[in-house]
């Protein structure tokens, strides 16, 4: 491609360093796509002559059919995606395909390609995140009420509801979308056009390649546009934070297997067994799902560690942008694909999560509240007297519900039977009526306005 200012051949080692073809193949489609554009363009504006850009198009969908059929011939000695398609271009049809790169560089030309691809996986993600929500909400409406116990620091703080807990998620989830969604606003301008860095001086129509590939307008710096991946960035932080949010997800899921916790059950479809241990069924799904923000955070890191010193404009070091965006949303895919798997999969144990929702003095702050509501107590000196009646059920190794009227009534003369209503962890989720709280009238809200959102 370069032949006229070289006599001689790349070394092997210069060659191994330097191709990309074996990663940035992924480009192809977007590739083609930015050429057709791009031809169109030119023969719109008078660069190259209808002709010749009807024998571009026709090569151009020749080689697609060609890379659909799985025979297009990918080859290192042309390094990279956009000189393998322009050498085959070339051997399909001749002359007119030299034409084809008239006021492009491929500093545009990859800036356009890898752009369309994050878009698409931003696309691809927000929807998967958006199934994802939409299996969390379908577990959680029939366990809307079910009782477990909710945690702070991992110790029993008080009584939630399944639903609730998995609502949570949904919440999360949802601002992971949102993110993309925001994203997606930001990186949709198109570079192409831009060339090598300084632009073109012949009279392209930006505009038209840009809406011709999906794109609200043209970028407007030529040296941004060739020179910046934050869009890649900004797409990787978004699946770092999502990345995040399902390996928590993942932790409770491995949590709430284990005999110990016994909440809930995964089927053998998403579970596998040990090769000596005969009575195994592990959760790997969810630990590999927990393991992958590795590689996510990991691709985020290393495009930033890429970006960060570079100066204006492209730098080859922008070629290793693609392996690890690509790893990440590899990642990120198939983690939420199998977490919604998981999701649908997974059976909750209603009674064995009650029976924990009640223990470990889980509505110790119930009983606060009461001597607050009904003696009228400073809250702080409520707290303190249920301490001490916490204290005394320890001593007597009995649950707070079991505490006799006497045992209280030493701690306030003024305490009645009446405040036993508020000490069963069904009655404690069933007050938490406070927007966004636990009671389950307020769970099935949130489920409503979600599934509202989501249709
Ligand atoms: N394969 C290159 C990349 O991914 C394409 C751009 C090459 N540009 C250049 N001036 N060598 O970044």
């Amino acid at each position: 491609m370069w032949g006229g200012r070289f006599s001689a051949k790349p070394a092997d080692l210069m060659q191994a360093i330097n191709v990309s073809i074996g990663f940035d193949r992924r480009l192809a489609s977007q590739d083609l796509a930015g050429s057709k554009a791009h031809a169109a363009m030119l023969a719109a504006v008078g660069a190259i002559s209808s002709e010749d850009e009807a024998q571009i198009q026709q090569g151009l969908s020749a080689i697609e059919g060609e890379m659909a059929a799985g025979a297009f011939p990918f080859r290192d000695e042309y390094e990279d995606i956009h000189m393998n398609v322009e050498a085959r271009l070339a051997e399909l049809i001749g002359e007119p395909s030299g034409r084809l790169h008239t006021a492009r560089s491929r500093n545009d030309q990859v800036a356009l390609d890898f752009r369309l691809w994050v878009r698409e996986a931003c696309d691809r993600t927000e929807q998967q995140l958006k199934a994802l929500q939409r299996a969390l909400i379908a577990k959680a409406e029939p366990h809307a009420d079910a009782l477990m116990p909710g945690f702070t620091h991992l110790q029993p703080a008080q009584p939630v509801t399944f639903g609730h807990h998995l609502m949570a998620y949904v919440e999360m989830f949802g601002r992971d979308a949102a993110r993309f969604a925001d994203a997606r606003v930001r990186m949709n301008e198109c570079p192409l056009g831009s060339a090598a860095l300084a632009g073109s001086p012949f009279p392209i129509d930006r505009q038209m390649t840009a809406s011709a590939l999906g794109f609200d307008r043209p970028t407007a710096n030529s040296l941004d546009s060739v020179s910046s991946r934050d869009f890649a960035l900004e797409a990787l932080a978004a699946a770092s934070i999502a990345a995040t949010h399902l390996s928590r997800l993942a932790e409770e899921i491995v949590i709430w297997m284990t005999p110990q916790f016994g909440f809930i059950k995964l089927s053998d479809a998403f579970t596998t067994g040990s090769s000596i241990m005969p009575q195994k069924k592990n959760p790997d799904a969810a630990e590999l799902t927990r393991a992958k923000v590795g590689r996510i955070l990991g691709g985020f890191t290393s495009l930033m560690v890429v970006m960060k010193g570079l100066p204006l404009a492209y730098s080859k070091d922008m070629q290793e942008d693609k392996v690890p965006t690509f790893e990440a949303f590899d990642s990120l895919e198939l983690a939420l694909l199998a977490m919604a798997g998981m999701v649908a999969d997974l059976e909750p144990n209603r009674e064995k999560m009650a029976a924990a929702a009640g223990a470990g003095f889980s509505t110790a702050t119930d009983l606060a509240d009461w001597l607050v509501r009904e003696l009228n107590l400073p809250f702080r000196q409520a707290h303190h007297l249920t301490g001490a009646a916490v204290k005394r059920a320890e001593q007597l190794g009995v649950d707070l519900p079991d505490l006799s009227l006497d045992e209280l009534k030493a701690l306030d003369p003024r305490i009645t039977d009446g405040v036993y209503s508020v000490l069963n962890p069904a009655a404690s989720a069933a007050s938490r009526q406070s927007y966004g709280g636990t009671a389950p009238d307020q769970v099935r809200n949130q489920i409503a306005r979600w599934k509202e959102i989501l249709s």
